[in-house]
């Protein structure tokens, strides 16, 4: 096996190892300005639990907020408790699920919408979360920087809200770009809206082909390492031209029996409750040539 202790890991699940040595090494070969990243956020770069408790998604930081009214942060739970089972329910298809996550992403905004929240709060209200990115992010963001290798965070969360998250913790770098739902403001900074074309879980795909512009400029990045926590999460590369070698790594972080095998068929890499970014950067270190 490949010169990667960290995938023997006791989180580290693969179906196929040895499909994983050979994009490795065709991508190692190809060497890391042909890479490009392209992660998830919410429960991808973030943590799912700490020391037991959840960690809160950019939805949940406004949810837990003093900017939202009692009556509507039990509505967002209500809507959490009813629509977050579905989404991680494996005995339902993606085509049944998208209709209701496209509900709860709605009505969920909908209701911000009518919160009167005001953009100069935001930093503030993201500094007094328990937003806590993975263990050992700053190696992640820093050596992709050191490397001038792009990372495209492509989020179904709220991207004020992540780009708050990543300046504060000091890693949002030049070579960091942002694809989410942005809140849009009124001239006095109230929000008034959300910008654009909304995304959920399962519409990346079109969202990514919505992005045409960026994906060309990267055309001379045809590897591609993509960070996951979802299904949904697998056609964030469904944009990028002439892809070469694509390596698939996944947290499987909640209901994991039942979804074991799902993620085994289409993740290379599956991490069993695995709170670290250790098996990435190790990767990461090795396509880089630092190991
Ligand atoms: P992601 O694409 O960055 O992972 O963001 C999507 C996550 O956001 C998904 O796991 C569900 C979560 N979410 C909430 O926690 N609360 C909400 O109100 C909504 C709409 C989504
Ligand atoms: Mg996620």
């Amino acid at each position: 096996m490949l010169k990667i202790p960290e995938l023997s890991n006791p989180s580290v699940c693969m179906r196929d190892p040895q499909r994983v040595q050979d994009i490795l090494q065709s991508m190692v070969k190809a060497g890391s300005n042909t890479v490009q990243v392209i992660s998830d956020f919410d429960m991808t770069l973030t943590r799912f639990a700490h020391n037991g408790k959840r960690c809160p998604t950019c939805h949940n930081i406004l949810d837990d907020s003093k900017l939202i009214s009692s009556d509507c942060r039990q509505k967002l739970k209500e809507l959490l408790n009813t629509y977050y089972p579905i989404e991680i329910d494996s005995s339902r298809s993606v085509e049944e699920k998208l209709p209701l996550m496209v509900e709860w992403w709605t009505k969920a905004h909908e209701i911000l919408v009518e919160q009167k929240i005001r953009k100069d709060l935001l930093a503030g209200v993201v500094r007094e979360s328990d937003a806590m990115l993975r263990e050992g992010y700053q190696l992640l963001f820093d050596h992709l920087h050191e490397h001038s290798i792009p990372l495209l965070i492509f989020s179904a969360g709220i991207g004020d809200i992540l780009e708050e998250v990543i300046r504060q913790a000091g890693v949002f770098h030049p070579n960091v770009k942002v694809f989410s739902n942005y809140m849009d403001f009124d001239e006095s900074g109230v929000l008034k809206a959300f910008k654009g074309e909304l995304i959920h879980i399962y519409n990346k795909r079109e969202g990514a082909l919505l992005n045409t512009g960026h994906f060309q400029e990267l055309r001379t990045r045809p590897n591609v390492l993509l960070l996951g926590d979802s299904l949904g999460d697998l056609t964030m590369a469904d944009g990028v031209q002439d892809m070469e070698n694509i390596l698939k790594i996944g947290f499987l972080n909640d209901k994991v029996e039942d979804r074991k095998q799902s993620y085994l068929d289409s993740y290379d890499i599956v991490l069993i409750k695995d709170e670290t970014l250790e098996v990435p950067n190790a990767i990461l270190l090795y396509l880089t040539g630092n190991k």
